[in-house]
């Protein structure tokens, strides 16, 4: 190691992509035993620095010296084998094998000429065990949710022998059970001198665990300083360029008409006799835990998902929606908390990612309309600040935040009254927060029913109008009128873990 203490210093690093230049000249480094956070907006660079250093970019230039010698960061496997391990920010799962096939996918242990299974499995287990992760090894991915899975790539960088361990947004989808196991895990390898990279756009997080903070705003750096040096305000005006105050700008609605009314729905054990409505002009939110089936909840009304019992009613027409093109019939918007697999066809350009799902929209006497096809699609990525060299681009060439907006852009595009957004922030930075909540309040004005679905406390008390909890299935708590006066968290999370005692009438 060289004299300065530093195992990693990466410096000038510059990368550019067709008409993007990701990174201008950004330095960043790591010691031994500290989490450092690196933070900056959607698309400021962060992913990009990492994967040069994971050996995925490898069209930079610039000096990175490691261990107190200059390296060239080449390929995957020579980065692996120095040692580092990275947990992208997009899940590479492959959905049709087990979790550990996945986990020791291209190095499984053999017996002989073939796959030794027992071992494999045995060792998937042990992992999962030292991470207090009680995930099936044997079962198949496509079975998990998708905290699950972002546990499995977890433990898949965890069984690399590393000395820095880069973690790309590792709680966007985590319980607050897995975050807290997370911590643990991260505090084990800090002892055992592990350098950690952390990236996240969740503040709390970063005060907790963070020991210093990198910021990058636009491919260039900005600051390093030691985290308790810093108060969330100054995070947030450096990643920004300009000071973020009020981050639930509420907007005063007279609620309008029932627009959608769920009564009894029950699906096996996922949904236990759950009733709900959402009335236009307002924000209807739902907070629970990860796996208390509100994602399952919204995909059953919209038609995505079977149900065994219960009724929907739209407008006080009762509707009989078994698939998604009647839900979409329906005046129903569904937008996925899983934008990877659900939302977004990657190697499609931008303008067809938004207006695939509503290209109706765009039919003139002669045909498809492509130039109002651009155009409006143009506008609706416009306002979501959607950060591209042009509509042309592949939605894989997007940072993660951004393609989450192109998303959103895709559903503004279908003039449906009744919007449900599932996760709409995960993985977005506070600046773009503000604009989701900001197109919701606008859509409440425009008299919708906006139903968002959360796992992020302060977002759902901050930005609904009135709050279902739901625990394991089922309906625990309904918080409204003068309620939302003076709700405290705990209330919130009584109802949501169980403790606190139902207050829906049967
Ligand atoms: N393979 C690629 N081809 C073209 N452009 C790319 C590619 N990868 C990244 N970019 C662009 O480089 C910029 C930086 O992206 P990066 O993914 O590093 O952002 P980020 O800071 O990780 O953002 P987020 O918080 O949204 O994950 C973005 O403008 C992005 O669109
Ligand atoms: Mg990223």
């Amino acid at each position: 190691m060289s004299d300065n203490g530093y195992l990693l210093e990466m410096n000038d690093i510059t990368v550019e992509f067709p008409g993007v230049k990701a990174l201008d000249k950004v330095k960043f480094n790591a010691k031994r035993g500290e989490v450092h956070v690196l933070l900056g907006e959607n698309g400021a660079g962060k992913s990009t620095i990492m994967k040069v250093l994971a050996g995925v970019n490898t069209n930079y230039t610039g000096t990175i010296i490691w261990k107190g010698e200059e390296i060239v960061a080449k390929s995957i496997a020579e980065q692996r084998e120095r040692g580092v391990s990275i947990i992208f920010q997009e899940m590479n799962l492959l959905k049709n094998l087990t979790v550990a096939e996945n986990i020791y996918l291209g190095r499984q242990p053999m017996k002989g000429r073939n796959i030794d299974w027992n071992k494999m499995n045995q060792d998937a287990r042990a992992l999962l065990d030292s991470i207090h992760s009680n995930i099936d090894e044997k079962a198949l991915v496509s079975t998990l949710t998708v905290g699950q899975m972002q546990m499995v790539e977890i433990s898949k960088a965890l069984s690399f022998n590393c000395d820095i361990l880069i973690m790309d947004e590792p709680t966007s989808a985590l319980t607050e059970k897995e975050v807290d196991a997370l911590f643990d895990i991260i505090a084990g390898l800090k002892a055992k001198g592990v350098a950690i990279v952390y990236i996240s756009h969740r503040l709390a997080e970063i005060m907790a665990i963070g020991d210093r903070i990198t910021i990058f705003r636009d491919g260039k750096y900005i600051s390093t300083d030691y985290v308790k040096d810093l108060t969330m305000d100054e995070m947030v005006a450096k990643m920004v360029g300009r000071d973020l105050t009020d981050y639930y700008p509420k907007v005063d609605v007279k609620p309008g008409e029932k627009m959608l009314e769920v009564n009894h729905i029950s699906e096996g054990s996922v949904l236990k006799d759950v009733s709900f409505y959402a009335r236009g002009g307002e924000i209807t939110g739902f907070y629970g835990l990860m796996g208390a089936g509100r994602t399952e909840l919204m995909r059953a009304v919209y038609g995505a998902d079977r149900y065994d019992s219960g009724e929907v009613i739209v407008k006080g027409k009762k509707m009989n929606i078994r698939t998604p093109e009647q839900g979409k019939k329906a005046g129903i918007a569904l937008l996925t908390e899983d934008r990877k697999n659900q939302g977004l066809i990657l190697g499609f350009d931008l303008t067809w990612n938004v207006s695939l799902t509503n290209l109706d929209r765009f039919m003139g006497p002669f045909g498809l309309d492509l130039a109002k096809e651009q155009k409006i699609c143009k506008e609706l990525a416009d306002s979501m600040r959607t950060k591209t060299p042009s509509m042309k681009q592949l939605a894989r060439n997007l940072s993660g935040g951004n393609q989450q907006k192109v998303v959103i852009a895709k559903w503004l595009n279908s003039n449906a009254d009744i919007i449900i957004f599932d996760e709409p922030t995960r993985g977005i930075d506070v600046g773009a927060k503000a604009e989701i909540y900001g197109i919701m309040n606008d859509l409440k004005k425009e008299g919708k029913a906006v139903i968002m679905v959360s796992s992020e406390l302060a977002e759902c008390m901050g930005v609904s109008d009135r709050i279902y909890v739901m625990h394991e299935g089922v309906m625990s708590g309904l918080i409204e009128g003068e309620d939302m006066k003076g709700l405290t968290e705990e209330i919130v999370v009584g109802y949501a873990t169980g403790a606190r005692e139902s207050n829906i009438k049967a």
